[in-house]
Formats: C-alpha cells, structure tokens, sequence
C-alpha cells in the first residue's frame, strides 16, 4: 500500500528520494513532514494524549507540562545492543560492539520491512547547534514515533529552518532511521508506549548513518543526542580536526565581570546537570555561573588558535530523581513548564514527583509503572515512585541561569577542561595536570562507579576515558591520539583538572557537601588559569592547599580538607595498576604519550 502523504517542504532530490524508499521498505500509513511550529506540537501532544501516552498535567500547577510511562522494558540505554559498523573491526575498537556493516544492512532492511504499518511516518528534521552555525551539523530522522517528534521539539532546532538549510545544499546531511518496531495491523488497538523486545541502535561511521529499532527511549530513539552528537560527530570530529564531546559547558562569571568558560565531562548520572546550573553559595557576592549546556560540548580551535564550542542541543533531558529546589533551582525553574516528563510519578492533583524533589514523599501518587505508591508500599516493596533513570526534557531557553552566549554561532571560548566521576576513594576533590598530555592521561584513565542511565550493574567502579566510552564512534586508542594532536593546532591550551565531588571517609559518608560549594572549586581552577592561585605540586599533578581556597560562608577546617585531598601513594599505585587493565585492550593504537604518561606517573609514585 502507498502511503498517503503531504507535499514535501523541501526541493532536495536526495532527500524526497531517500524519504520514497525509507516508506517503501517501512511500509508506513501516512508520512508527515515535520514544520517544527507550535500548532504541530500542540497538536501531536494532544494525539498523544488521545493515546493514552501522555498525561496532560494540571495547567495551574505546571503549564504546558505533560508525563508519559514507558514500557517497563525501556527505560534506558542499551549499550549491549549498541553497534558501530564500521568496515574494519579495528576501526571500531574493543569497547565498543561491531557488526560487519554488509551483514548488519542486511539484518536491517530485514527488521525495518514493514515495521511502520499503520502508523505516520514522520520526516524529522534538525539541526544540532543554531540554525546556519558553522559550527553546526544536520540530519533527518525518519521515526514512528510522535513522542520522538515533540521531545526532539525541545532537544534540537527542527522543521521549516532546517529544510531551509538543506535546500541551500551546501552540508551533508545525516539520515537517521527510528521505529519503535510495532506495526499494527488493520483495526489493530495501540499501546501506550509502543516498542520491541529486539532493539538494535547501530552507527554506520563512514557513511554518517543511524539506525535505531526497538526503543523510544531517550538516547536511543531522540537521535540527534547521543547517537549523532557524540558517536557520528566524534568521527566527523577526528576527520575535521575538532572535538565532539560529553561535557557541561559553564561560564563562570567574577565580581568584576571577568567571564571564564569551562567545559566538564563526566560519566551519565554523575550531577553535569546540577553543576551546569549551579548557583554559587552565600558569600560569593557578585560571582555567577552561566549555563551553556548541560551534555554535550562541540569544540574547534578558532582562528586565533583557542579552543572554542557550542552546546549542540536546544534542552535538557536530564535525570529527575534527586533534582529539587535545594540541589538545582535552575532545574526547577526550568522544569517548571513546557517539560515532557518520562518515567516519573503523578500525583493526585496533577502533577509530577520524583524521589528527592521534596523531604516529605506525597500521601498517595502513581508511581512511573502506573501503579498506586504509598511511602509504606515503597518502603515494604523497595520500589521507588520514579524510575532512578525518569527523565524530563525542557527547553534550555527557559533556564534562568541560561548564558546570554549559548546559541552564539561561533562559540565560546574554552579556558579549562574538567574531567570528574564518582569515586569513593583515592581521588581527591581537585587536582591540575602537569600539561596537556598528562592531562590526556587524566581524562583516559577516569573512573566512575556505574548509575542507572545505562542498563545494568549499579555501583562498580567502571573505566570511562572522558566519559565517551558508551559514546565514541571509533577506536578509544585513536581517539586519545585525535587528543593528544589536537593540541598542535592551539595557540593557547585550555588548562586540565579533575574533580571528585564523591569521596567518603571509612564510615561511608562523603566528605565533601558539593552542589552550590562546588563554586569554591570552580574558583580555584579560574584563579588557575588566570594565574592567580597557588598550589602544591603532588606525583598525580597540581593540588590546592587550604589557603588557596576560597572558604567564605563554609565551617570547613584544615584537617577535613587534607583528608578530602590526601594522595594515598598505596591506593593510587593500586590505581595506576586498574589503569592497564583499559590500556591492555587498546594497546596497538595507544599513542605513545599515554605509555609514558603512565611510566612517569609509575615513577612519581
Ligand atoms: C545522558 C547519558 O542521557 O549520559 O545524558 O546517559
Ligand atoms: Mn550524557
């Protein structure tokens, strides 16, 4: 059957072709070119509502907010299911899965073959970074999925721009494919959050391709995120000679006006929300940070030889739980309306809640299963009323602490790169690297205690290089390279540090408060790179000591602060040791910065 169709916006043969044969191998109902306004979002909201995949929440108490529950079976990324098809498996490397790219086409078009019927298919495009941004990229998502349309709404700029932008013809554009992977027969009844036990979210690196089946969930069916922002753009990145990274981007503002950018990466799930809208603590008078963006930092040396980047998304799809006005009033602030909320819990009067958003749990809600939750059936079941991974997506727009550079087309310019995970030992709160090689070193070797953003064991320390190892689109060996020679083409680094907000004492507490007292780090590592702060020089890099840090409005004595920043030289050669375990696996394509990086590391210690 033909599928029934609207005029397509845009004269791009390519495309309309591409848009043909896609609906002839799916076998969609209708195809809906998406022109991205605010009556087409009102409009598939209201569809979604009508489908039962929405809750529309209490207008009075959250405007323009709505709540939806996925099917118990995707909830989350799935990194098992997860391939790069690259042509060489080499090319790929060890961390991430292959399939050869002839025999996983195949498979494919095999999955795909009808498996819009029934359904529209929507014709999505986006721009990932502002409209017209030399600094930004394209793609079409073609999806079943109209909860992946209003939420890519909010992520990314979509509709009537970009196909103005396509049909200037001067840029690539990345075709990415989406389906749920449940078709419908005639007469056939919906489900609420329709999706396949099968899922498969595969990358062709060479020809800048996404497939995705099976899922509606964030990360894998919102494409332009993790898919083509970070694993396509890593490979277009490392060809071009620019940088596609999971960082935070912040401008941190001093008393006198003195604006420095930093860009921080950290493992999913390990608070790059909450620090990309943090407002500093009492006492620090004057200083503000800026919010550039909460996830994703593409990064290219200007002109001038200085790194600069751009947050490629237009929301955030961060995680709920522990998100309140105590820990991110940015957040809240932002959340506030217009937000899709995914994976949450509804309460009586019509609005939503998450563990963490307030001390006192409601009387009585839904949980995000739907089933009624009562802080005694939580307690006696062990079920929390949000999933640990629900979701809300909201427009970076609305965010109070939004920087007034975030959608500048060039950039801004980076002074200091911070990589952190969650650690409950042996790292301190904050070191500087020596240089930028041992920087490199730094960022290769993270670690982190695994969250509940991906599928599977929660709590064990996992090795995450610059926290790109479920997100880089090639070889994590020639990636630390595309690092190390990235340098070259700077006139001046931005400075390396890492930061630990997580480390605990032997009874298990953490010793550090974080949130908003994270802003006397952020301090440091500015005075830093203005050359104004001092520190002592430790076998693993720069460290503050007390009096280098700023303590206004903070009871933090001597002793704790030497206990939060201690170098154990046992733990930490027990440390360099879980180092190899990584470098074993990538060892033919490691650069030889990272060996003797390591060896001198060895030697300090
Ligand atoms: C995310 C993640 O969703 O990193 O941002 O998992
Ligand atoms: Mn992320």
């Amino acid at each position: 059957m033909k599928a029934a169709k609207t005029t397509p916006p845009t004269t791009n043969k390519h495309l309309i072709r591409w848009v043909e044969k896609m609906a002839e191998l799916c076998q969609p109902e209708r195809i809906h070119w998406v022109d991205g306004s605010q009556q087409e979002y009102d409009r598939l909201c209201e569809e979604l509502v009508q489908a039962g995949t929405f809750t529309r929440l209490n207008p009075k108490l959250w405007p323009g907010c709505f709540s939806a529950r996925s099917a118990p079976n995707d909830v989350a990324r799935v990194e098992d299911r997860t391939f790069i098809c690259s042509l060489s498996k080499d090319t790929a490397g060890p961390t991430n899965n292959w399939e050869d790219p002839y025999v996983m086409r195949r498979r494919l078009k095999q999955i795909f073959r009808g498996s819009m019927q029934g359904r529209t298919m929507y014709v999505l495009p986006f721009s990932m970074g502002p409209v017209g941004s030399p600094m930004s990229q394209i793609g079409v998502q073609l999806t079943d999925s109209p909860y992946v349309v209003v939420n890519m709404r909010i992520m990314a700029r979509i509709g009537k721009p970009v196909f103005a932008e396509i049909d200037k013809d001067i840029q690539r554009v990345v075709p990415c494919m989406h389906s749920v992977g449940a078709p419908l027969a005639p007469g056939q009844q919906d489900v609420p959050w329709p999706c396949n036990d099968t899922k498969y979210i595969v990358h062709f690196p060479e020809t800048r391709e996404i497939w995705s089946y099976g899922s509606g969930y964030g990360g894998n069916a919102l494409l332009g995120k993790k898919c083509f922002a970070l694993r396509i753009a890593s490979n277009i990145a490392r060809d071009e000679g620019w940088m596609a990274e999971h960082m935070l981007i912040v401008g941190v503002e001093s008393p006198t006006g003195e604006k420095t950018y930093i860009a921080a990466a950290f493992p999913s799930a390990c608070g790059k929300t909450n620090l990309s809208m943090l407002i500093p603590p009492k006492g620090f008078d004057g200083w503000k940070v800026w919010t550039v963006g909460d996830d994703i930092a593409w990064i290219k040396p200007d002109a001038e030889g200085r790194l600069r980047a751009i947050n490629p998304e237009a929301g955030f799809f961060g995680v709920a739980p522990g998100t309140s006005a105590r820990t991110n009033s940015n957040a809240m602030a932002t959340l506030a309306r217009n937000t899709i909320f995914t994976n949450v819990a509804l309460t009586p009067d019509g609005g939503v809640w998450w563990e963490g958003m307030t001390d006192q749990p409601p009387a009585e809600c839904l949980d995000w299963r739907g089933e009624r939750w009562t802080p005694e059936i939580g307690k006696a079941s062990g079920r929390t009323a949000a999933h640990p991974n629900g979701r809300f997506t909201a427009p970076a727009s609305q965010c109070p602490s939004i920087d007034p550079e975030w959608e500048n087309p060039e950039g801004v310019p980076i002074s200091a790169i911070v990589f952190g995970g969650r650690r409950a030992s042996t790292l301190p709160l904050v070191y500087q690297a020596f240089n930028w090689s041992s920087g490199v070193y730094i960022g290769a070797t993270m670690g982190s205690e695994t969250t509940a953003a991906a599928a599977g064991t929660v709590g064990k320390v996992r090795r995450d290089p610059m926290a790109m190892l479920p997100f880089c689109g090639y070889h994590m060996g020639d990636y630390f390279r595309h690092w190390i020679k990235m340098q070259r083409n700077l006139r001046s680094t931005p400075r390396i540090f890492h930061v630990n907000w997580f480390r605990k004492d032997a009874e298990g507490r953490f010793l550090w408060p974080g949130f908003a007292d994270n802003m006397r780090v952020l301090k440091w590592i500015v005075d830093r790179v203005r050359g104004r702060a001092l520190s002592l020089e430790s076998p693993i890099g720069w460290t503050p000591r007390f009096e280098d840090m700023d303590w206004t409005g903070l009871d933090f004595d001597r002793a704790s602060f030497d206990a939060l920043q201690q170098v154990d030289r046992a733990q930490w050669k027990r440390e360099v040791m879980d180092h190899e375990e990584l470098f074993l696996d990538l060892h033919d394509h490691l650069p030889p910065e990272m060996i003797y990086e390591r060896e001198l590391l060895i030697c300090r210690l």
